[in-house]
């Protein structure tokens, strides 16, 4: 019996998108990790708190991929991650700038699940189904915040309690005390 095309090893192009989108998202990690270092520099630690947790769950993301393309007997293959912005004109320019990038990150996404589907790749479309939901949190996460700066326009006392809020956040892992 002809079944067709049955993909038991990964389609070139999915797997060349699928390391490129590891590099996506330890660029993700580096962009937030250089937001934390600009609000710790503006006297912000809460947002700087609330960004280090983000570069922490990018290379939690990162690290899904690079589990996966394993895990399918994929060739890693990584490539140089850029240099990201270092310096933005306010807090709220910084976290539209996240917002922005979520929402590139949610096109690449996209743009894997239907590669995906044009390979004929069932296996990669359900991994990819964790990111697609998680996008959704992604922008809206980023998304909240944004609203909530330009409600408060700067005003520092409103900006302090959104700093002490944002900073409650909880990290994934802490770093161990160097003995
Ligand atoms: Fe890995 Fe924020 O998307």
């Amino acid at each position: 019996m002809d079944y067709g095309k049955v993909n038991d090893i990964m389609e070139k192009k999915m797997l060349d998108e699928l390391n490129n989108q590891i590099n996506e998202e330890i660029f993700s990690s580096y962009l937030y990790l250089s937001m934390a270092a600009y609000f710790e520099n503006s006297n912000f630690p809460g947002f700087a708190t609330w960004m280090e947790v983000q570069a922490q769950e990018e290379m939690v993301h990162a690290m899904k991929f690079y589990g996966y393309v394993i895990e399918r007997g994929g060739k890693i293959d990584l490539k140089a991650i850029e240099k990201p912005q270092s310096e933005w004109e306010s807090p709220v320019h910084a976290f539209k700038a996240a917002l922005e990038h979520e929402k590139h990150i949610t096109s690449r996404i996209n743009y894997l699940y239907k590669t995906a589907r044009e390979v004929i790749d069932p296996a990669t479309e359900i991994f990819l189904n964790w990111f697609v939901t998680e996008q959704v949190e992604e922008e809206a996460n980023a998304s909240e915040i944004v609203a909530k700066m330009e409600m408060i326009k700067d005003a520092p006392s409103a900006m302090y309690m959104l700093d002490k809020e944002l900073g409650a956040r909880i990290p994934l892992y802490t770093m161990p005390v160097a003995q």
